[in-house]
Order: C-alpha cells, then sequence, then structure tokens
C-alpha cells in the first residue's frame, strides 16, 4: 500500500523520495513537446498546487490524460522528486494517473480567468475549488480551533446553549419563529386567531439571536464558560456586515467587571490574529497580494498595541468635533452607525477602539446601570473597515434594578423567573461578550462582504444550497 498524501506535504523537501499516492482535482494541465503532459493538482489542503509530471509512454496517456481539463478528478501513484521548476521545491512523477470524474470544459463554470466574488456565490458548490475561498475556508477553520484553544487553555468549559428558545436576549424582536403549525393549511381555513396550544411547544418559539441568558445560567455556577454556535437574526439588514443566520462565541464569566471583560477580549482578539498569521502563512500571503496589500501589517500592529479605550460620552464629543459630514448625525443617546465606528478606527485613532459605558436607552436590559443613572456597563470592540466586531457588558447582578430594567422596556417578568432567581439565591457580579464568528474572519481576511467568509450565507431573499 503506498502512503496517501496531501499535496501541502507532497509540496515539502523533506518528503523527496517518497512514493506515495495523492488525490484531487485538476487545476491546469499543459503538454510539452518532449512527450508528457504537466498537471497542476490542488486538493484543498494548501495554496499551492503540486505538478505532476505523467508521461507519454503511460497507457492511458492518449485516452485520459491528454483531456484531463479543469475541474477533472484525480488519482496519481508516483514518486515526489526534487523539481528544477520555479516557485516549487518539489514535483511529482507519475507511475499511473487514474481519473476519476471528468469535467466538460464547455460547461464548467471554474474556468481559469478570475472570476466575480458576486459570481461565484451563485457557484457555492463549486467555491471551495477556488484559491481565494479555499484561504478563507483555511483561515475560518483556524480560527475557530484558535477559539477553543484560547478558552481551554484559560480554563473556560465549553457548553452548548438551545438554538430554539422562548426568549428574546437582545430584546430587538429580530427573531425567526419556529412552528410546526401549517400556515398554507391556517390561511385556507382563514383563521384569524392562532391558538399556540396547537403548536409544537405550546407557546410562541424561535431561534436564539444569542447563547448569553443560559451561559449566564451557568457561569454563575461554574466559573467561567463559552458557547460557540449558530445564530439567527431576522433583519432586514443588506448590508457587507450583515447575515441572517451567523455563528456567535460567547464566554461568560462570574467575578468579572467590565474591566476584567475588556480586558479577555482584547487578549482573545490578539490570540486569533497572532495564530492566523503564524498557522495561515501561505494563504495570509495570498490574501495581502490578491485581497488587500496592508493587512499582514495591519495584524501585526495591532498584536502589538493596545487597544484604544473610550467612553462613548467622548466618542461622541470626537465625532460631533471633527467637522466631517456623517450620513447619520451624531447626537448623545443614539447608536453609532458603521460610518461612526469606522471614522473612528479608521481615521482619529487608526487602531481597535473599545467604546464604553453605553447610553441606558439603546441598551438591552441586562446590562449593568451605572450610579450615573444614564449609562450601562457596556462595550463593544471596533476595528477598522468592520467596524463593531465584539459586543458585551457587565450584567445587572443585583435584583431590584434588574427588574425595574425589565418594566421599563415592558417584558413579563414572570416569563424570566429563572433568569431573576439567578440574582436572589447567591448573585455575583459578572460579565460576557460575544465576538461575530464571521466578522472577525472578514477582518482577518479582508473580505470586502460577509457573504463570502461564511460557505452557505443566509441573506433575506437568500437561503440556496
Ligand atoms: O452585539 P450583539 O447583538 O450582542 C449580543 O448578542 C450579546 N448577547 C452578546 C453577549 O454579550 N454574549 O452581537 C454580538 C456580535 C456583534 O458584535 C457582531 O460581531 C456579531 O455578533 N453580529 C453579527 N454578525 C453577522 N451578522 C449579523 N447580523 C450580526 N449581528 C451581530
Ligand atoms: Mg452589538
Amino acid at each position: 500500500m503506498l502512503e496517501k498524501i496531501l499535496v501541502r506535504d507532497a509540496r515539502l523537501a523533506e518528503n523527496v523520495g517518497k512514493k506515495i499516492l495523492l488525490q484531487g482535482w485538476v487545476r491546469t494541465r499543459r503538454d510539452s513537446k518532449a512527450g508528457f503532459s504537466f498537471i497542476e493538482v490542488n486538493d484543498g489542503s494548501s495554496q499551492g498546487n503540486i505538478q505532476v509530471i505523467a508521461d507519454a509512454e503511460l497507457p492511458n496517456y492518449e485516452t485520459h490524460i491528454k483531456s484531463l481539463t479543469a475541474g477533472c478528478s484525480l488519482a496519481v501513484e508516483g514518486e515526489i522528486k526534487e523539481s528544477g521548476g520555479k516557485g516549487q521545491s518539489t514535483e511529482v512523477h507519475a507511475n499511473t494517473v487514474t481519473v476519476y470524474g471528468t469535467a466538460d470544459p464547455d460547461s464548467y463554470p471554474l474556468q481559469k480567468k478570475r472570476h466575480s466574488f458576486e459570481k461565484l456565490r451563485e457557484w457555492a458548490h463549486l467555491r471551495p475549488r477556488t484559491n481565494t475561498f479555499g484561504a478563507v475556508t483555511r483561515i475560518r477553520n483556524c480560527v475557530s480551533h484558535s477559539i477553543h484553544q484560547f478558552f481551554q487553555e484559560q480554563d473556560f468549559y465549553y457548553i452548548h446553549t438551545p438554538i430554539i428558545t422562548t426568549s428574546d436576549c437582545e430584546g430587538a424582536g429580530e427573531m425567526f419563529q419556529v412552528t410546526t403549525l401549517d400556515l398554507d393549511e391556517l390561511g385556507k381555513r382563514q383563521v384569524d386567531k392562532v391558538e399556540y396550544k396547537w403548536d409544537f411547544f405550546d407557546r410562541p418559539s424561535y431561534l436564539t439571536v444569542s447563547g448569553q441568558l443560559e451561559a449566564e445560567i451557568f457561569a454563575c455556577g461554574m466559573g467561567k464558560v463559552y458557547t460557540f454556535g449558530p445564530t439567527f437574526r431576522a433583519e432586514n439588514s443588506n448590508t457587507t456586515r450583515h447575515l441572517s443566520e451567523f455563528w456567535m462565541i460567547e464566554p461568560e464569566m462570574a467575578f468579572f467587571d467590565l474591566n476584567d471583560n475588556m480586558d479577555l477580549a482584547e487578549k482573545f482578539l490578539k490570540r486569533i490574529f497572532t495564530d492566523v498569521l503564524e498557522k495561515c502563512e501561505e494563504d495570509m500571503q495570498f490574501i495581502n497580494l490578491r485581497v488587500d496589500n496592508t493587512i499582514i501589517q495591519t495584524l501585526q500592529d495591532i498584536v502589538s498595541c493596545e487597544f484604544k479605550r473610550l467612553p462613548y460620552t467622548e466618542a461622541v464629543e470626537i465625532l460631533q468635533g471633527c467637522g466631517k459630514e456623517f450620513e447619520f448625525p451624531v447626537e448623545w443617546g443614539t447608536d453609532l452607525q458603521s460610518e461612526h465606528e469606522r471614522y473612528l478606527t479608521e481615521e482619529h485613532f487608526n487602531q481597535p477602539v473599545i467604546l464604553f459605558d453605553y447610553p441606558r436607552c439603546i441598551k438591552p436590559f441586562y446590562m449593568y446601570c451605572n450610579d450615573d443613572e444614564k449609562t450601562v456597563r457596556a462595550m463593544d470592540v471596533l476595528v477598522p473597515k468592520v467596524g463593531e466586531i465584539i459586543g458585551g457588558s457587565q450584567r445587572e447582578h443585583r435584583i431590584d434594578i434588574l427588574e425595574k430594567r425589565m418594566q421599563e422596556q415592558d417584558l413579563d417578568l414572570d416569563a424570566y423567573w429563572w433568569y431573576r432567581d439567578l440574582r436572589k439565591y447567591g448573585s455575583v457580579p459578572h460579565s460576557g461578550f460575544g465576538l461575530g464568528l464571521e466578522r472577525v474572519i472578514q477582518f482577518v481576511t479582508a473580505m470586502g462582504n460577509i457573504r463570502d467568509v461564511i460557505p452557505f450565507p443566509r441573506t433575506p431573499g437568500n437561503a440556496d444550497f
């Protein structure tokens, strides 16, 4: 049995001399006059291809090898040899080439020319075979791994919070309803009032917008926990930074105040960026060359700088005094728009910024109220180009103030009986935040559109594949 090898490893000089089996997809083929073909093969394991040399003496040379085109799949048995060619240290000399599947060049979409990312989105089933999407996917994998490693090293427990829920954590009413009721049937029968006792859970239920409330339950008993799962937002935002389904990492820590929370968020992001620079070097070089030639430098600078920390109120003053015309005017008490966030990170500070102490009137019920009665201990981490990448807060752990806030926001206290119980029995100061996985991938890969950093994007009107 021959050793099966990945293209990534076949490209390493240390493997010269090995007799191997290689399987993958043809990127290009060209024939030399000297009686052989050069086949560039990729299997997704690295940005670079391996060059396979197939001799005209091979029995299926005329019948199969000569008609190989981009997209065909094959197996190559052969030997890894030192390469005389430029830009590669090894190549594979084939003893056999077996073709698994052909790809008609008249209809296979991924021909050698470059395609726009919009076009590639229509071919989401084929785009994993492209250089950019391969790089993004490997980087996304590295970041996911890094996230787990970071929290495991810091003694956090990985917990799984529910996808189906009956509470709206963010209170923004942007939830997808989950039901087994037959809407067509209800329509046909012209039912004008739905009884939830007919429905699966006997009450309205939704896809979660955040695992925070359940993470708080575990933090208030086990110390430090994190969730990493899909979250859903039915907001009608057709922007380059919003998805209807995205992945969120939410750590939640007992005995952490807002400063501890900001320290953790900064350390966490720096760890992700460091790992990407170190472990995805080849892909980052590619991104730097093809997508944004400042990205490696930017990440290196961020890893060694201290994030700027600034109260919301001071940020508003900077924005109001900067003399720039914004589409949305800035006023104390309104949420910052992405143009404001970008001004602060890209133009004013030119580095990541953590804003904290936001107006209580624009933030959810669970955030800790400051003594000024106007602000809450919220924080957002903003980065250049992407804007908000993390949102978090210290949580309100004082039962009387929490209940007052819930009343202010017209929440049904009974529905949150368990959340209130956490404040009645052994309540502790605690904090947490949420990092949008796609936002962080978008940032490190410099991709302009968030739909190009998730395998199968869901946005208003789009749920293909
Ligand atoms: O600021 P958000 O809404 O915060 C929460 O959900 C808190 N419950 C988190 C917590 O404290 N445990 O969302 C957190 C992050 C944002 O900073 C952003 O990175 C990302 O989630 N995010 C989105 N990413 C893609 N598409 C969307 N529609 C997003 N909405 C939020
Ligand atoms: Mg937010």
